[in-house]
């Protein structure tokens, strides 16, 4: 752990490197007390740089031996600063050789070269690599990497690394040997090793082109039951690539890697993907349908990533969002695709804005705000955000909703013809697209250099004479650190218009027919757009399918969005009026509550769900989304302080009320949406199941005897991890006296299954009838382990980011649970550790005397002396005015 000051690294201070590396042949000799790692690499002077020093980075290994041309350096031929080793003097082209030594099995941080249950495993992006051996550690230093494993082969059978295996045998003294090679340039952060006890699912898979690749999914013996689903998925993402993009697979092999130590989701190294657990082994019996789809997302995500972020990389990491941006927005229309029908896609959009308003505009509004491409940083694993990654995300969806999707994939064409095997920045991602599409995107740039969300409103007037109907489109942005004013974004708002009966009426602006959707280009701070040929007064639907990453306020009366949930045609606006109308509810009672007036909610509102709950022309998933209220966290959102228990009272209320007023109709769903035979994850099954799953959910709100048996017996009777823990969750959150046994029962059955132990704990950690006391209670469960990200997450982070009432109890308990925790952590897992920090975000927004115990809870953590520079950043940014 450094203890220096951290720095802060900017993004205008970019200078190309020194040198450049051509090759790299690596040598391992693994053993987790002592692995010696033989790094020999030619480097040649650059001539795009002026500086004539070779610069390399390391951290936390032992340096043994370093030979430039041959010639061993001695300490005065080299200087070392911190991490950085800088050789003067060094010639045009040189081959250094580097003996360094690494300490595997103390490795907690997950970072660099690490083991997990025995086995090695490596994680280099974004600076891991340089905890492996001496390197210019940088995206834009690419090159051809060789590599040669050696190990014992009893206890590491399997030894795998990026690109094709060039031969394997034996050693003496029970050791064995791998080489493999990878042919394409890469940078360091894409290196991968696995040296472990694995066994694989494996098969060929005919490319487009009519070449044959081997696909493997490596996991530990007794998990082989899980990984269909993940190869599956692989099949799936290869196929859709080719198809959707013309991409294909360049490697004769690819392979998927589980551990279950891992840090985020999954990374994207060539060739020998690692994933996360969680986002590999899924069967019916351990998986829920939210589940099989992560996976499924996952793994399409990193296997796209092989051309958005391998073939063509980052220049540094400021522009992370470049790969990871489009990435994301690959994989999310990967995933509409999948589902296919229009009211599908319309669910997984919802998804989408649910995501960016749980937890994109919080974190815009907060003290980490920072641009798609961020300024600058004190730790780049803090930037790797939903700003970064789904906020990104909108913007590259923005390119396609202004070029169409023929247009859209011509600037991805450009995009792969210039940059193919280059580490390029976000510009040159939006100069393709304005090339290809012939389009100035000057103004767009402001998307990426801007942080904040985009407030926007709207204001319109009807003309019976002249048959005109005009929209004004306002918008403005709020300060965000650093950034005190800004300049007006390109923001393409889709726009639609309902007639009385709520039928779209013909688009025609400017003389122009625009359909039924027109996408209006706001470009100033104000515009006003005039739609002709407006036969009756209509109801404005703005921002359909969520058109921009924007606050969209007010604008609309209660009768408007009553119109727009009946009827428009837009179903991300029609879900969107719903939200609206439920969240203007919501406020006033959170109001109401807070100074104990008597809460009631309107028959309108009611009449309103119970017409959407039974309308069987749409899709259960649909409904499922339409009915789900808006989550205390976005809730609070709206407000200027914040008492979470009145949020969570109000929110409550209402679910209460819901559940009693259409309990007929719930029970009816209920038994409507059963499936029965076997378990499929497909969509439409699993849209049935959230449904009928809500539809208990609501009914155990206001429980009663016959309710909370339904839930029981669903619990006994479910066939399918969905179910059962759906049922069980229910039973907690109603304080059903049977939730303690069946969460024994469930324990038992379960307790050899990790990722459903994580469960396990998750669900108590986030239920409001989990306090201190019991939280703590959990955290000396003979299963509970710090160490393992996804079990420290499921308990821990669960607590402080998914149970308000509790964490934010009025005596500061749950604050010196996080403080007390993120201390703990930091000493083991800084990355891990500064997640959690991060639930601290939006301190001051919250009533004055629960701030006062968050601010001493802030403080006692900055003022820890020995502090990761990942968790420093985030608490004193928390804690800066
Ligand atoms: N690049 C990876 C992805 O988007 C995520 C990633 C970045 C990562 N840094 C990491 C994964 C550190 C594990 C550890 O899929
Ligand atoms: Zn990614």
């Amino acid at each position: 752990m450094r203890t220096d000051t951290p720095q802060t690294i900017y993004r205008s201070d970019y200078t190309p490197p020194s040198y450049l590396v051509d090759t790299v042949e690596l040598g391992f000799d693994l053993d987790p007390t002592r692995t010696v790692v033989a790094n020999r690499l030619t480097l040649r002077r650059n001539p795009d740089s002026a500086q004539r020093e070779i610069e390399l980075y390391g951290e936390d290994i032992e340096l043994v031996a370093l030979r430039l041309n041959g010639r061993l350096l001695q300490e005065g031929d080299y200087a070392v600063n911190g991490s950085l080793l800088t050789i003067p003097n060094t010639p045009e082209e040189a081959t250094l050789e580097i003996e360094t030594l690494c300490v595997p099995e103390q490795n907690t941080t997950l970072s660099g070269l690490y083991t997990s249950n025995g086995n090695f495993f490596t994680q280099c992006e974004a600076e891991g690599f340089r905890r492996i051996t001496y390197f210019p550690d940088r995206p834009d230093v690419m090159a051809t990497y060789t590599v040669m494993l050696r190990a014992n082969k009893e206890r590491y059978p399997v030894l795998l690394s990026n690109g094709n295996l060039l031969e394997e045998g034996d050693l003496a003294d029970g050791r064995h040997y791998a080489k493999w090679e990878d042919p394409f340039k890469k940078p360091s952060y894409l290196f991968a090793l696995v040296a472990a006890q694995l066994v694989c699912q494996e098969e060929t898979f005919r490319l487009a082109d009519g070449r044959d690749a081997l696909l493997q999914v490596w996991v530990e013996e007794g998990n082989l039951d899980k990984t269909d689903y993940a190869m599956q998925s692989l099949k799936h993402s290869i196929r859709w690539d080719e198809e959707r993009y013309g991409l294909e697979l360049d490697l004769d092999r690819f392979m998927i890697v589980a551990t279950s130590d891992f840090n985020m989701g999954a990374m994207e190294n060539k060739g020998l993907n690692i994933f996360n657990t969680k986002f590999v082994l899924a069967n019916p019996r351990v998986a829920t349908d939210i589940d099989f789809q992560g996976i499924e997302a996952v793994v399409a995500h990193e296997y796209f990533h092989n051309w958005t972020g391998n073939r063509v990389t980052c220049r540094d990491w400021f522009q992370l969002s470049l790969k990871e941006g489009l990435t994301v927005f690959r994989d999310q229309e990967f995933t509409s695709d999948m589902i296919g029908t229009e009211l599908g896609r319309a669910v997984t959009r919802i998804d989408q804005v649910r995501t960016l308003r749980q937890a994109q505009f919080p974190e815009d509004a907060g003290p980490m705000a920072h641009p798609v491409r961020p300024d600058s940083f004190v730790e780049i694993n803090n930037f790797y955000t939903v700003t970064v990654y789904e906020k990104g995300a909108e913007v590259v969806r923005m390119y396609q909703t202004l070029l169409g999707r023929e247009g859209f994939r011509k600037g991805m064409d450009l995009y792969f013809e210039r940059h193919d095997e280059q580490a390029v920045t976000c510009d040159d991602f939006r100069l393709a697209m304005a090339d290809a599409g012939g389009r100035d995107f000057t103004q767009f740039e402001r998307w990426y250099s801007q942080a904040g969300t985009p407030q926007l409103r709207f204001e319109t007037r009807y003309d019976e004479a002249a048959q005109t109907y005009d929209i004004t489109l306002f918008q403005s942005c709020p300060a965000t650190p650093g950034q005190p004013t800004k300049l007006p974004f390109h923001i393409p708002v889709a726009v639609g218009l309902l007639d009385r009966a709520g039928r779209d009426m013909p688009l025609t602006v400017d003389g122009k027919d625009m359909g039924t959707t027109a996408v209006l280009e706001l470009l100033e701070e104000r515009q006003t757009f005039v739609f002709t040929g407006v036969t009756e007064q209509p109801v404005a639907s703005v921002l359909r399918d969520f058109s921009a990453p924007v606050i969209l306020q007010g604008g609309y009366t209660d009768a408007d969005l009553l119109h727009l949930f009946n009827h428009d045609s837009d179903p991300v606006n029609r879900w969107e009026a719903g939200q609206r109308l439920a969240m203007g509810r919501l406020l006033k009672l959170t109001g109401e509550t807070a100074v104990d007036a008597k809460l009631s909610l309107d028959d309108t509102f009611i009449e309103a769900m119970r017409r959407m709950l039974v309308d069987e022309s749409l899709d259960p998933a649909f409904r499922e989304q339409a009915l789900l209220l808006p989550s205390e966290t976005m809730i609070a959102e709206q407000l200027s302080e914040v008492d979470p228990l009145s949020v969570h009272v109000a929110r409550q209320f209402m679910r209460a009320n819901i559940g009693a007023a259409l309990r007929t109709e719930l029970m009816a769903q209920y038994q409507a949406n059963l499936t029965p035979g076997p378990y499929s994850p497909d969509a439409a099954s699993a849209g049935k199941r959230a449904l009928k799953n809500l539809a208990l959910s609501y009914l155990n709100a206001a429980p009663d005897e016959e309710t909370i048996a339904l839930a029981a017996r669903q619990c006994v009777d479910a066939d399918n991890m969905t179910d059962r823990a759906a049922a069980l969750s229910t039973l907690i959150h109603a304080r059903a006296p049977e939730a303690e046994a069946e969460l024994a029962r469930f324990y038992d059955e379960f307790q050899g299954e990790a990722l459903v132990v994580d469960k396990w704990f998750a669900m108590q950690a986030s239920a409001p009838t989990t306090d201190i006391a019991k939280v703590r209670e959990l955290m000396r469960h003979p299963a509970f382990n710090l160490r393992n990200p996804n079990r420290a997450r499921s308990l821990v982070a669960n607590y402080c980011m998914n149970n308000a009432v509790q964490f934010h109890a009025p005596n500061g308990s749950g604050y010196l649970f996080w403080a007390e925790h993120v201390t703990l952590l930091d000493g083991l897992n800084p990355q891990v550790a500064a997640r959690l920090a991060r639930a601290m975000d939006r301190w001051r927004r919250f009533t004055p005397s629960l701030q006062v115990h968050m601010k001493t809870a802030l403080q006692q953590v900055a003022g820890q002396q020995r502090l990761s520079n990942d968790v420093r950043e985030v608490v004193t940014k928390a804690l800066a005015n």
